[in-house]
């Protein structure tokens, strides 16, 4: 049977320049490099100029991406930016990413699901595009993390950073089985009773401020293993696959012990998990078309392979996604 898939033909993305090491905030703040290396994996992380908002990372990843497809501004007839930082609080981001690139009216907004907002807007963007509704996505995390960061609390300012990453999306026509170029199937979970675990302590409607991020780590640490894993078997479920036939886990960068956690408990072969949270630190919803992109442009994962990403954060809210490149 014919079917339309959402088909992911363009991936970009962009770091800000200037890069904070372990070693240069241990000056700043009561920690270490061994501490941060052994509870997390990080070794660095980019943080955006002054002058640099949120929109001008996603606006240098989306051109990445549509370089990639070889579509032009003008094609562009969506716009989905999964950001917690957005530039301000309206117009939506992706608006400001529409003004900027100079793409055509068309339809702009932003999703909110904190670290899970690139799987969550890849399924917003999916049902536009099965609809007929869109030809061109560009589907774009894009994070300035730095500047919810309380610079004194060392259980978070070492474990965040900036950048942005964009998929481009357009329809396929597939024959509706596993083997279909894009996207294969979904799980998406918000359990609401656990905001208090990672909250920003501010925003318009309470303190009118921007506020800090605060987390109470280890307890968000324990619900991430069994949960990530949960929602990786069901969305490989809804797209008919099984996981060893996973050619690439591209997960959310937050920690790399989260990382080998989920990989052990579903036995996935660590060499086909891409891992850059090292370089990165946690870009929440940018991570993942961060990590996309650097594993395609060093060549590790290629055109046909099937790719499953997941990611959780604030919500709390996680999900997975299969997809055939
Ligand atoms: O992307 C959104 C989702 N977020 C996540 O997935 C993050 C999940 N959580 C984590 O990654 C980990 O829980 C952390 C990396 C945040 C913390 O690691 P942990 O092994 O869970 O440590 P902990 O919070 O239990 O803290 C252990 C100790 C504490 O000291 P005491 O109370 O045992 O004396 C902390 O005060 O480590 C201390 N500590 C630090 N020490 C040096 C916390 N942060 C630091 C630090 N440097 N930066």
């Amino acid at each position: 049977m014919s079917v339309i898939r959402t088909a992911v033909t363009g991936v970009g993305s962009f770091l800000p320049e200037q890069v904070i090491t372990n070693a240069e905030l241990s000056k700043t703040v009561d920690t270490s490099d061994e501490w941060i290396v052994e509870r997390t994996g990080i070794r660095q992380r980019h943080k955006a100029r002054d002058d640099q908002p949120t929109s001008d990372l996603a606006v240098e990843a989306a051109k990445r991406a549509l370089e990639d497809a070889g579509k032009s501004v003008s094609d562009v007839d969506l716009i989905i930016v999964a950001t917690t930082t957005p530039d301000k609080t309206f117009p939506a981001t992706a608006a400001l990413v529409q003004q900027k690139l100079g793409a055509p009216v068309g339809i702009a907004f932003d999703v909110q699901a904190v670290c899970s907002g690139f799987v969550y807007a890849l399924s917003v963007a999916d049902g536009f595009v099965a609809r007929g509704m869109a030809k061109c996505a560009l589907v774009i995390g894009a994070e300035e993390m730095t500047r919810l960061m309380d610079w004194n609390d060392r259980t978070t300012c070492v474990l965040f950073g900036d950048g942005a990453g964009a998929f481009v999306l357009e329809p396929r026509e597939g024959q509706g089985t596993k083997d279909d170029q894009g996207i294969l199937g979904f799980a998406l979970r918000c359990d609401g009773s656990k905001t208090d675990l990672l909250y920003v302590d501010g925003g318009p409607a309470t303190t009118g401020t921007v506020g800090h991020l605060r987390m109470i780590g280890n307890q968000v640490f324990r619900h991430a293993v069994v949960n990530i894993s949960e929602a990786i078997v069901s969305a490989a479920k809804a797209a008919d696959i099984t996981i060893p036939e996973i050619d690439w886990f591209v997960p959310h960068q937050a920690n790399q012990r989260i990382i080998r956690g989920v990989g052990e408990r579903l036995g996935l072969d660590e060499n086909r998990v891409v891992s850059t949270v090292d370089q990165h630190a946690n870009t929440s919803a940018a991570s993942i078309p961060l990590a996309m992109d650097v594993a395609i442009k060093d060549g590790r994962i290629k055109r046909g392979d099937l790719v499953v990403l997941e990611a959780m954060g604030g919500g709390l809210t996680w999900g997975a996604c299969a997809f055939r490149l």
